[in-house]
């Protein structure tokens, strides 16, 4: 098995967390770089998230960066009642062992695609697609070099930050528009799936069960989290939307996916950042986009529970 390279985008965040916990303790995974953006909470704390997260799972020898501290065009807007003021709220968090690179992740993320074999990179953001945005418009020749864009956002039936918008979407909707409208194969692992991921008494049974460190840190992750969903979005079990993008990269199984037109509604009055899809079929030849459609919800916090187990 020929693990896939992957860089992880992301504004960590509870669910940014077991994203890269899960991508660090799985072995079809290979961790290029780890580029944060501004989303969850400002880009200072995310970060720093980022490196106490790595220290916690022992991720090493992996370049971290932090990147955009704001949208490209938009008022900056974290998710605090959701993630608590540190973006990390819940767990005792420690000092991070590491810096991060003085890189900025656009350059991070550029050189990371470029230094390596075409086809070879895949891009899993699970934050607002800022970075990945500029990075492409900085470095256009990335679009045709990387395998694939497998993001969490957005969502065909529904947001969660608006009635019609998910989060990640609708922080930096032009953004996401660059991004969507790009050549590249891009899945959107929204909503519509990761809504199906929740962390059922059973799963945080197992997590519990597995009894290191890293799996009591996430527990406490979804004990926070899931007193913010039920509080703010009256969810019974919360659903961890980031690491289903990881899970996709890992095993394509564990979800299913079409292919769809996506774009992004950047004018609506009630729509703004809203990713809509047109199911209308045949979808067209030169299509690019995809929707994951339905997850399968053993499989995806199997691969979650294995992975801790492997972390130790
Ligand atoms: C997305 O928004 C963020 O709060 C989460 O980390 C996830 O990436 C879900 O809408
Ligand atoms: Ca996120």
């Amino acid at each position: 098995m020929t693990a896939r390279k992957i860089i992880l985008d992301c504004d960590p965040g509870h669910d940014d967390a077991i994203a890269m916990i899960l991508a660090h303790g799985s072995p079809e995974i290979e961790l290029l770089a780890v580029t944060t953006v501004h989303g969850n909470q400002t880009i200072e704390k995310v970060t720093r998230n980022a490196l106490a997260v790595a220290t916690i799972a022992g991720i090493t020898g992996v370049p971290f960066a932090a990147g955009a501290h704001r949208p490209l065009v938009r008022e900056p807007e974290v998710a605090e009642s959701i993630h608590g003021e540190s973006g990390l709220d819940g767990p005792v968090l420690p000092e991070p062992a590491f810096a991060a690179s003085g890189m900025h992740a656009v350059d991070l993320i550029i050189d990371t695609i470029m230094g390596n074999e075409p086809g070879a990179v895949t891009l899993v953001p699970t934050g607002a697609l800022t970075n990945i945005a500029l990075a492409v418009r900085k470095e256009p020749r990335i679009a045709e070099r990387v395998k694939e864009v497998v993001l969490m956002g957005g969502g065909y039936g529904g947001g969660n930050w608006s009635a019609a918008a998910e989060f990640n979407i609708v922080i930096d909707p032009e953004a996401a528009h660059i991004v969507f409208g790009e050549r590249w194969k891009l899945t959107m692992v929204g909503l519509d799936v990761t809504h199906q991921a929740l962390a059922t008494p059973d799963v945080v049974a197992a997590i519990a069960a597995v009894g290191t460190a890293p799996a009591r840190f996430v527990g406490e992750l979804l004990e926070f989290f899931g007193q913010t969903y039920k509080d703010a979005q009256g969810f019974d079990y919360p659903p961890v939307h980031d690491p289903c993008a990881v899970a996709l990269v890992i095993d394509p199984t564990v979800m299913d996916v079409v292919k769809v037109p996506l774009s992004i509604e950047l004018t609506g009055t009630h729509t703004l950042g809203m990713t809509v899809a047109d199911f209308r079929s045949p979808a067209p030849d030169d299509c690019t986009t995809h929707a994951a459609t339905k997850l399968d919800h053993a499989k995806f916090w199997a691969l979650i529970v294995d992975a801790l187990e492997r972390i130790g």
